[in-house]
């Protein structure tokens, strides 16, 4: 079988490598496209080397732009590469432009199209991510779901067919690497950290970075916590502290606010291992502090992973201070680690069974 992978952001390498594995020890062949979305080393070449996943075989340059110029540009060429690769099926990962162009760029050459992590809703659709996996999930032909709430969420929009429940995936790679991370990450020492005395901070999303007032309510939040708080910043937010007036959340207030580069993955494994308490828009850090059982404070108004504040260890907080501190100060989070909702570690291998079924039938 041949299966011609896209990514092009962050997360989607993480979500990607445990399959890439998977592919290659089944004997099966992938080619992987890069479209370029993510091109810093600490945003892109970091997880390649951490991770083991192969050199992209054709890496597309888009980089940043509009959402109309970065699709479009990603269309034309993942057009080209897949027609001249002609693979047995797409696979497509998550929500970003790099999963819309994929999956929109197979749709329309009728090549079998798969979307890992299909299903998840925010119902917001102010949000670019709810257009783009909305979009992937009515062009795809398989759909794996990492949770039964994503199943449900496909049924209500009359997606049935082709529909699998296989597990995350990046709960397979949180267990594939967590104990190199142990052995190899020096975060800690090199930043100076003691277990479980700092919390941990990452921003991102649109309507964080985008908008002044919600930008400033986070930064300053952070600044009066009182704590330490180490904050790895996406480059986007980086551009709008600046553009806000510097990194004022370093120098006033009274926390220790550790404004750093992105990690890598085994660093940052290490850091939520290790930290009192996550805060984040991110939804693949919402559900790796679910994996390892560290308390997270959500700074947007809802979440896709509704599992995890279920089960009494996520609190959707959005960006008023009050909320923030009320939820950082909580003391009676659960006793006990959280039940594993998200699969068996083994989703990836699951994925390349399904794949090689359906290519056979
Ligand atoms: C994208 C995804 C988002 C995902 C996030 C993961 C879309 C619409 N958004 O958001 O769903 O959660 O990735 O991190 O696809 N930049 C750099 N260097 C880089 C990459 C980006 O400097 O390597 C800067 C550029 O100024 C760029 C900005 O960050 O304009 C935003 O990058 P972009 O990929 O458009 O969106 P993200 O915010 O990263
Ligand atoms: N991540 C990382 N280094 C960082 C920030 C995030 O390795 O500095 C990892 C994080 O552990 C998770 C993934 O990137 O696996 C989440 O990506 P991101 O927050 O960029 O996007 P989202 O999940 O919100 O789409």
């Amino acid at each position: 079988m041949k299966v011609l992978t896209v990514v092009g952001a962050r997360p989607q390498f993480i979500k990607a490598a445990p399959v890439s594995r998977a592919l290659r020890d089944a004997g099966h062949t992938e080619f992987l496209v890069h479209t370029g979305q993510h091109y810093d080393q600490q945003m892109s070449s970091v997880f390649f080397e951490e991770m083991q996943i192969p050199e992209p075989n054709v890496n597309l340059g888009v980089g940043s732009g509009s959402h109309a110029q970065q699709t479009g540009q990603m269309l034309v060429k993942l057009e080209e590469v897949m027609q001249l690769n002609g693979p047995d099926c797409v696979l497509v990962y998550g929500d970003t432009n790099s999963t819309l162009a994929g999956a929109l760029a197979a749709c329309k050459l009728q090549v079998p199209l798969a979307h890992v992590e299909a299903g998840l809703r925010s119902f917001n659709r102010e949000m670019p991510e709810e257009h783009n996996r909305v979009l992937a999930d009515h062009c795809s032909d398989m759909l794996f779901c990492p949770t039964e709430t994503a199943v449900k969420n496909l049924a209500r929009e009359g997606i049935k067919k082709g529909v699998h429940l296989v597990g995350d995936t990046m709960f397979d790679a949180v267990q594939q690497f967590a104990e190199i991370a142990e052995e190899r990450s020096t975060i800690l020492e090199r930043l100076n950290l003691k277990s479980k005395t700092f919390l941990l901070a990452t921003v991102h999303r649109a309507y964080n970075t985008d908008v002044p007032e919600n930008l400033r309510s986070l930064l300053s939040s952070f600044a009066e916590i009182g704590e330490t708080v180490v904050f790895p910043v996406h480059p986007r937010t980086r551009q709008k502290i600046n553009e806000l007036g510097g990194t004022f959340a370093e120098q006033h207030g009274r926390s220790d606010v550790r404004m750093i580069e992105p990690v890598g993955y085994l660093d940052m494994l290490t850091l939520e291992k290790h930290a009192r308490l996550i805060l984040t828009d991110s939804g693949g850090m919402q559900k790796e502090a679910f994996f390892v059982g560290v308390p997270c404070v959500t700074l947007r108004p809802e979440t896709e992973w509704s599992e995890t504040v279920e089960a009494g260890w996520n609190i959707i907080a959005g960006v008023e201070p009050g909320e923030i501190r009320r939820a950082v100060t909580k003391s009676d989070w659960p006793a006990e680690p959280p039940a594993q909702v998200f699969g068996d570690g083994r989703a990836a291998q699951k994925i390349v069974a399904l794949l090689a079924d359906e290519r056979s039938a």
